[in-house]
């Protein structure tokens, strides 16, 4: 099963993409947090991306498509995957569509989280994330075993520099400019797949799985 997860941010995709990857064994491959682990580890690359990252700008479609391509060659990915975060502009598809051509593989279905704007302020600002890379929470609808600390490590949780208001404008404007006419393209490709991702976590897992199942 390979699926795309396409969705403002704060839609809910890495949430969701994270819960039915481990049902369906499959991983879920976040260019956000394959940027944030390369920031972490303070290699060229996560210094480069990190300007336009803490910015809420996208990053240059190069860096990201490079490290995206690299990922799908590790072994996990033989089963499938849920691309979450990526492609993100009709660059970043176009080169996908063609290296799964070269490989004569083919997308399943793009699940697009249909949300509205006034619900992703109130999940950004609300978001808290280990610095560890162990995972996020929110301060209200999916809250850590003791607040503020990370379940797996223990550590103080932090808000992420782009979960900032003013950012999260910024990264609003980015995804109607550039993401949002991935739906025309998916869904000149029959693979569109519309799921409202305005309630309850459950709920929304409950619709995105009878989805899944459809896809043949
Ligand atoms: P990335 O990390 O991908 O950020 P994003 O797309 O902005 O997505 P988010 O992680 O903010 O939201 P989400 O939809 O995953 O929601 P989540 O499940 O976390 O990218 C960060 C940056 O990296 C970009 O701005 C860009 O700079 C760069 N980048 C990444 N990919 C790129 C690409 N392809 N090209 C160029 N640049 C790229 O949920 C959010 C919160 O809401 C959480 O706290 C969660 O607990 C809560 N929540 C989730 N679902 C529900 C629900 N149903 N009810 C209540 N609360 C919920």
């Amino acid at each position: 099963m390979r699926l795309i997860f396409l969705g403002p941010p704060g839609s809910g995709k890495g949430t969701q993409a994270k819960q039915l990857g481990a049902r369906l064994k499959i991983p879920q491959l976040s260019t956000g947090d394959l940027l944030r682990a390369a920031v972490r580890g303070g290699s060229e690359l996560g210094k480069e991306a990190r300007k336009y990252m803490d910015a809420g700008k996208l990053v240059p479609d190069d860096v990201v498509i490079q490290l995206i391509l690299d990922r799908m060659q590790e072994p996990d990915c033989t089963a499938g995957f849920i691309l979450d975060g990526f492609p993100r502009t009709l660059t970043q598809a176009e080169v996908l569509d063609k290296a799964f051509k070269a490989k004569r593989i083919k997308i399943d279905g793009v699940i697009s989280f249909e949300i509205d704007e006034r619900v992703l302020l109130e999940r950004l600002t609300g978001r808290r994330v280990c610095p560890n890379g162990h995972g996020e929470w929110h301060i209200q609808f999916h809250q850590p075993k003791q607040a503020g600390f990370c379940d797996e490590c223990h550590a103080p949780l932090v808000q992420r520099a782009d979960d900032r208001e003013e950012k999260i404008r910024v990264r609003l404007d980015a995804y109607r400019a550039d993401t949002e006419p991935l739906k025309k393209f998916y869904g000149d490709l029959k693979l569109l797949r519309p799921v409202k991702a305005e309630g309850p976590l459950d709920a929304v897992a409950r619709e995105i799985e009878t989805t899944v199942g459809k896809l043949s």
